[in-house]
């Protein structure tokens, strides 16, 4: 197949910024938790900002009774509290005519109906030619139901129709394993074509978590260095410093590897070691992120010992105070074997990536926030200044600092001012805060600018999910057969279990200090 030339095509792709087309964004679960939090938040900065199309309006949608005006309040109580930039009492009047509410089941075909009218008249009033996007901010179980009532009352435009479009928005869990994330996205593509389904991993939105490849492929002094010939490893953490909360009711089934390995840290994985896309195009993109998932080396229960520890949260200090260990959680059994860390020696089997470790470890009540992917390059020879093996000369090592302090450091050699040769380590440092001031919007606001767009760059295809579930479900079975009866503990606000730190000791590595 012939493709268009592109002369520089990350160059062209960041021109090429698609502009948010003017639509109703529908939410469902719009009185929930995450709109409260997180969706209402991200629409109102990005319309304080210009962001938004000049047509637009918010329709949310629960079971909750509740009028326009109650939610307009109850938005408002959610932007005062979770949102970026401050609440602009003047600019609120503008902002809040355009959220509306709908109360209804959404296993109820009336409440379709219902919405169906609702979104004609808000085209009406705000200038918006029909077109919508659907986020569903529901319990997996619903989905199906939500889907399939939007088909059925005709709230669903054919693909092809070259006028209006409809997309949705699906958050995870996509399944809790392989099975289940399959029946998913079979109820979601007997009811819409793949290129209406946007499924949303925050992560992906983040401002640093873009950087990658920019980093990557904007630079000419990283690529050729990107390979097992002078990458020793690679290590990602992302630690939390909060607890389970209140999630326990979903978090307990669900454990470290499901809810932030399956996802997040493997999409990670995808953009430190994809091959350089030939153009910014969402599929190029999502091709090449797919090939290293592909590529990832199965864990078999024969060693699945060796590369993967799990463990769990003891009690422990969290700023100042005693919490409780992770089976005292309310919601959480005494006999729970959840696991609440993880970390896990990963390969990816090909030519770039031949024998490079990557260690990954995730968990809650860790010391403290901070995600990071450090890239350790090989040691200079054990000549010269690196020629006395009591002192070696610390490795070159390229930090990604994901959240918080976000920015990328890269740790050097240099010589000890004086007159005796004397080498110490250094960092070359950029922070995003000191250097371009503002804060960076959040990932949803981003994200959900970008489905408006048409623009799926960001978004998790069929069969990344799938992919990511078959390397993750090895490990699942791997542990289903062991039958234990309790895990490893690590005490809150350390920095995992000591069985992790053996598992890289024995490589000769040490986790980096955070
Ligand atoms: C979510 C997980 O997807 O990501 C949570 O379900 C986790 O358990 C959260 O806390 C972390 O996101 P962030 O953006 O705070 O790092």
């Amino acid at each position: 197949m012939t493709q268009p030339p592109v002369s520089n095509p990350l160059l062209a792709g960041l021109q090429e910024d698609q502009l948010a087309q003017p639509c109703t964004l529908v939410i469902f679960g719009g009185g929930g938790d995450l709109s409260k939090r997180k969706l209402l938040p991200a629409v109102y900065n990005q319309s304080l900002d210009g962001a938004l199309p000049a047509s637009f309006a918010l329709l949310g949608v629960a079971l909750q009774e509740m009028d326009d005006q109650g939610y307009r309040q109850f938005a408002r109580e959610g932007i005062e509290r979770f949102s970026r930039q401050p609440l602009d009492e003047q600019y609120w009047p503008d902002f809040e005519r355009m959220l509306h509410y709908e109360s209804g089941s959404f296993t109820d075909p009336q409440t379709y109906q219902r919405l169906k009218q609702r979104l004609e008249e808000i085209d009406q009033t705000f200038g918006i030619p029909g077109n919508r996007v659907f986020y569903l901010a529901i319990p997996p179980a619903l989905i199906e139901t939500c889907v399939q009532n939007l088909n059925d009352a005709g709230l669903v435009y054919p693909v092809d129709d070259a006028q209006h479009f409809s997309r949705v928005i699906v958050e995870k869990p996509i399944g809790h394993d392989l099975q289940s994330a399959r029946q998913v996205n079979d109820v979601l593509g007997r009811n819409l074509d793949e290129s209406q389904i946007y499924r949303i991993d925050h992560y992906l939105g983040k401002e640093t978590v873009q950087n990658i490849l920019v980093m990557r492929f904007g630079n000419s002094i990283f690529e050729p260095l990107w390979n097992h010939k002078y990458i020793e490893h690679v290590q990602i953490t992302v630690a939390e410093a909060e607890g389970v909360g209140t999630r326990a009711g979903y978090y307990d089934h669900a454990g470290a590897l499901r809810d932030m390995v399956q996802n997040h840290i493997l999409q990670l994985l995808t953009l430190i070691a994809m091959e350089p896309p030939w153009a910014m195009r969402a599929d190029v993109i999502r091709d090449h992120r797919q090939d290293v998932l592909n590529c990832l080396r199965p864990i078999t229960p024969d060693i699945v010992n060796q590369h993967v520890v799990r463990a769990q949260y003891g009690p422990g200090y969290h700023e100042g105070f005693d919490v409780p260990g992770y089976r005292r959680e309310e919601g959480v059994g005494p006999d729970s074997t959840t696991e609440t860390f993880v970390a896990l020696k990963v390969f990816i089997d090909n030519w770039r990536w031949a024998g490079v470790p990557f260690y990954i470890r995730t968990g809650k009540r860790m010391t403290k926030r901070a995600s990071e992917i450090a890239v350790h390059f090989r040691g200079v020879p054990p000549v010269l200044f690196n020629a006395d093996p009591s002192h070696p000369i610390a490795q070159n090592v390229l930090a990604l600092s994901i959240q918080p302090n976000e920015g990328l450091s890269l740790g050097i050699s240099t010589k000890l001012p004086g007159p005796k040769v004397r080498i110490f380590p250094v960092k070359m440092d950029f922070r995003y805060g000191s250097t371009f001031g503002d804060q960076s919007p959040e990932a949803y606001e981003r994200l959900m600018l970008d489905v408006m767009a048409g623009d799926a760059t960001l978004f998790m295809r069929r069969d990344a999910v799938e992919r990511s579930w078959v390397f993750i479900e090895d490990i699942l079975d791997a542990w289903n057969s062991s039958g234990v009866r309790w895990l490893p503990e690590y005490t809150a606000g350390s920095w995992g279990p000591v069985e992790a730190e053996r598992m890289i000791e024995n490589d000769g590595f040490k986790w980096r200090l955070l």
